[in-house]
């Protein structure tokens, strides 16, 4: 499977040109690519190409590799975001959220020009939520009212932990994540704007309508979805 994202991370190397700003997204796919990145830029390949960190993982990647980072309130605009998924339906929707970051990954991606997703084949689902729960976080005093009040959706809702001796994920932003299970998502768009309608949730990991390209890792190569 590493191979796979390996893969992937290199083909979306040939997206970025001199002078973009690109969104690095979060996880272990993109961990790849922002690692070769910071390879090319160190090597003089690629010149005055600036990262926007979606997380302070890919923010301490970024400069680790020496990719140079700048925040969301210091750019114009965003040429190209690029972020791995938990899922992929057949209509490029997808689920996001398994590293926590899902609010500043949609924030960031949301206003990127292209919005590049790196997946293994393993993501590719025909229904949204048949292989992981959507997380949502939430304000924290707010937790156990909303997994109540999500049940009105067919689904159940657990609270994220980090382990016992932990306690719960603590997201960059200072919120917890809810991790919902729905019996079965017929329309992504409505479910994710419906549950952005509930008081105390901050952002779902419900992705409909904004990937632009999918690169999916496959044993027969690299495959190329787009909308
Ligand atoms: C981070 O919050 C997530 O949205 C990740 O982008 C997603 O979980 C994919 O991660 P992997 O590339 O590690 O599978």
């Amino acid at each position: 499977m590493e191979e796979l994202k390996r893969a992937v991370a290199k083909e979306a190397l040939k997206f970025i040109e001199d002078d973009m700003i690109v969104g690095l997204g979060t996880g272990s796919t993109t961990a790849y690519f922002i690692e070769y990145l910071g390879k090319l830029i160190m090597e003089g390949e690629l010149e005055d190409v600036y990262g926007v960190p979606t997380s302070y993982q890919a923010r301490l990647l970024a400069i680790e590799n020496g990719v140079p980072v700048v925040g969301l309130d210091e750019v114009d605009a965003i040429d190209i975001a690029v972020d791995g998924a938990d899922e992929v339906d057949p209509n490029l929707n997808l689920i996001k959220g398994r590293g926590a970051a899902l609010t500043m990954e949609k924030i960031i991606e949301y206003r990127a020009g292209t919005f590049l997703v790196l997946v293994d084949e393993s993501k590719l689902v025909e229904r949204l939520g048949q292989r992981v729960p959507v997380p949502i976080e939430v304000i924290p005093a707010a937790w156990r009212a909303i997994a109540e009040e999500i049940e009105v959706f067919n689904a159940t809702a657990e609270l994220r932990m980090a382990s016992k001796k932990d306690g719960p994920v603590v997201t960059d932003n200072g919120n917890f994540i809810l991790d919902a299970k729905f019996h079965r998502i017929e329309d992504p768009l409505d479910l994710e704007i419906e549950l952005n309608n509930i008081p105390g949730v901050v952002e779902n990991g419900i992705f409909a309508d904004i990937a632009d390209i999918v690169l999916v890792g496959t044993r027969e190569g690299v495959k190329r979805l787009e909308r």
